[in-house]
C-alpha cells in the first residue's frame, strides 16, 4: 500500500520535527510519502533520511531547460532527495490550465531523472450525472500516458466532486471506477498494466478508510486535508496497516 500526504499550500501546524517523528515506525507494511510545498522539502528530507518514509513533491517543470523562471526543475527534485511527484492534480488542471501535453512533458522529465510521478486523475460532478465518467477517464490516460512505459508510475483516482469534502466515493463507485481504469491500462499495455499502483483519493478519513480498503485491487490512497496533522495522518495509516491485504 502507498499513503501518500498531499499538504498542498498548507502551512502545516506543527514543527516539521513533531510531525515526522509521529510518522517514525509506521512505515513497515506502507509506503509513506509525504508531498510538502517545495519550500520545506530539503528539511523534510534531512528529517526522513533514515527512515523509510519517502518525500515527494506536489509539482516540477514542464522542461528541463533551465529558461523557465520561477519553475523547478526534475533535477532539482531529485538533488533534495525527492522520490516521488504528484502531477495533473485537479486543482492544477482547473485552477492553473494544465493541459495534458504539459502534464504528459512533466511525466517525461520526471521520468528521465528516476522520480516516480503519481498521476492524477479524475471526473466531475457533471461528467459522472451525464454518464461520461469511462471516457473522461479513458481520455485522461491516453493523453497524459499514451505510448510512456507503465513501470515507475502510480495512478491517483480522485473523483474531482470528492476532493475536500467530509465523505469519499462509495467503496461501489470506487470499486466500477478501478475496473474501468484497470481495463484501459490493460489495453494500453496490457500484463505490464499490473505494475501500476491505482490509488483512491478524495474525502479520506481515518473513520472512512477501512470501508474504502474493502475495494479490489485498491494500491492506496492520496490523502489532502487527513494529512495536514500528524495524529490524524498517523491514525489513518495505522488503520490502514491493521486491514487484512486483499
Ligand atoms: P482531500 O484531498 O483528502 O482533502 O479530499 C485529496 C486531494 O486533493 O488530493
Amino acid at each position: 500500500m502507498h499513503i501518500v500526504a498531499n499538504w498542498k499550500m498548507n502551512q502545516i501546524h506543527e514543527p516539521l520535527t513533531t510531525y515526522f517523528n509521529q510518522l517514525k515506525k509506521l512505515e513497515d507494511k506502507a509506503e509513506i510519502i509525504v508531498c510538502p510545498p517545495y519550500l520545506y522539502l530539503s528539511t523534510a528530507h534531512n528529517l526522513t533520511h533514515d527512515d523509510k518514509i519517502a518525500i515527494g513533491s506536489q509539482n516540477v517543470a514542464s522542461d528541463h531547460h533551465p529558461s523557465l523562471t520561477g519553475e523547478i526543475s526534475a533535477q532539482m527534485l531529485r538533488d533534495v532527495g525527492v522520490k516521488y511527484t504528484i502531477v495533473g492534480h485537479s486543482e492544477r488542471r482547473t485552477m492553473l490550465a494544465e493541459d495534458p501535453e504539459m502534464i504528459r512533458k512533466k511525466i517525461l522529465c520526471l521520468l528521465d531523472i528516476g522520480i516516480k510521478p503519481i498521476l492524477c486523475v479524475g471526473e466531475r460532478a457533471d461528467d459522472n450525472t451525464s454518464g461520461k465518467t469511462r471516457q473522461v477517464l479513458e481520455e485522461a490516460l491516453e493523453s497524459t500516458l499514451g505510448t510512456i512505459p507503465p513501470s515507475q508510475i502510480l495512478l491517483a483516482y480522485e473523483p474531482i466532486w470528492a476532493i475536500g469534502m467530509p465523505a469519499p466515493a462509495t467503496p461501489t463507485y470506487i470499486e466500477n471506477v478501478l475496473g474501468i481504469l484497470t481495463e484501459k491500462l490493460n489495453a494500453m499495455w496490457g500484463g505490464d498494466a499490473r505494475k501500476i499502483p491505482i490509488l483512491y483519493g478524495g474525502g479520506v478519513k481515518p473513520d472512512n478508510v477501512a470501508e474504502i480498503m474493502t475495494c479490489q485491487g485498491l494500491g492506496g490512497f492520496l490523502c489532502g486535508s487527513v494529512s495536514l496533522k500528524s495524529d490524524s495522518f498517523k491514525s489513518l495509516i495505522q488503520t490502514v496497516i491493521a486491514q487484512p491485504s486483499k
